[in-house]
C-alpha cells in the first residue's frame, strides 16, 4: 500500500463523493497532488495539515483512513478523537500502522539487531511508538468508536528481488538520510557503525536463506 496512492483508490470506490488526504509535510502534499493530477480525479483534494487540528467541520465525513502516522504521533488517541468528531452518525475508520516488535529476520545478525534498536530508539525519541499496531483496536473503542475489529497480517521480503531491495534500503536509511544524520547528532552511533550496518545488510543479502517479515496490523470501527 504506497503512501498517497491508497486515498487514490479510495475515491475511484466513490466517484460521486469527495477525497480529502492530508499531511503535516509539505513535500508528501506534492507527491500526493502529482499522483492525483495523473489521474485525472477531480474530486480528490490534498492539503496540508496538523492531524490534531485538522481544518474541517464536525459531522463532514463519511469515511477516515489513516496509514502509517499514528505510530508518529505523541497523542494517538487525541488525534482519532478528533476524528471522530469529524465523522457522521455510521461512518467508518481504518486506520492500518506496523508493530515492529513482530519483527522477523534470518540469518541473525548483531548489526542488524542494532539497525533495529537505532530505528526504534529514534521512533520513540520523535514521541512515537513503533510498536503502536496492537494497540489500535483499543484506541479506536477508547475514541469512541463502536463494532471495532482488528487483523493483522505480514508482509515479507523471501525471494531475492525482495532482499535485494531490502538490503538496498538499509543502505539509503543509513548513507546519508537526515535519519541517520539524527542519530549521529544524539550521539547514539557514528558513520562508521552506520557503515558496518549498511555491509552487513549487504552481507545478509546474499545469503541464499535471507528472510524477513513485518506485522501490520489493521483496525476498522463505526461511529454509532
Ligand atoms: C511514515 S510516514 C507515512 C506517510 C503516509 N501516510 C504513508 O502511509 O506512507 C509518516 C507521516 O506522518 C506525517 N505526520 C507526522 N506528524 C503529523 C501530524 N501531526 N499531522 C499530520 N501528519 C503528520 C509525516 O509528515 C509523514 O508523512
Amino acid at each position: 500500500m504506497g503512501p498517497v496512492v491508497l486515498p487514490l483508490d479510495w475515491q475511484q470506490l466513490s466517484p460521486p463523493g469527495q477525497t480529502v488526504g492530508v499531511d503535516i509535510e509539505p513535500s508528501q502534499y506534492r507527491d500526493a497532488w502529482a499522483q492525483a493530477v495523473e489521474r485525472s480525479n477531480i474530486n480528490l483534494h490534498f492539503g496540508v495539515a496538523d492531524a490534531y487540528r485538522l481544518p474541517f467541520a464536525a459531522n463532514t465525513f463519511d469515511a477516515a483512513f489513516l496509514h502509517n502516522v499514528l505510530s508518529h504521533l505523541r497523542r494517538p488517541l487525541e488525534v482519532l478523537k478528533g476524528i471522530y468528531q469529524l465523522l457522521r452518525p455510521s461512518a467508518v475508520i481504518g486506520i492500518s500502522h506496523p508493530d515492529f516488535s513482530g519483527q522477523l529476520i534470518s540469518p541473525a545478525d548483531s548489526l542488524l539487531e542494532r539497525d533495529h534498536e537505532l530505528y526504534w530508539r529514534l521512533v520513540e525519541h520523535n514521541g512515537g511508538n513503533p510498536a503502536i499496531g496492537k494497540h489500535q483496536r483499543g484506541l479506536l473503542h477508547d475514541a469512541g468508536f463502536v463494532r471495532v475489529e482488528a487483523v493483522a497480517k505480514y508482509s515479507t521480503v523471501g525471494a531475492q528481488d525482495g532482499v535485494r531491495m531490502r538490503a538496498m534500503h538499509g543502505g539509503r536509511l543509513f548513507g546519508g538520510s537526515a535519519i541517520a544524520q539524527q542519530m549521529i547528532d544524539l550521539g547514539w552511533t557514528d558513520r562508521s557503525e552506520l557503515e558496518q550496518i549498511i555491509d552487513a545488510w549487504r552481507r545478509w543479502s546474499e545469503q541464499p536463506g535471507a528472510f524477513m517479515a513485518n506485522a501490520t496490523v489493521t483496525a476498522v470501527g463505526w461511529k454509532e
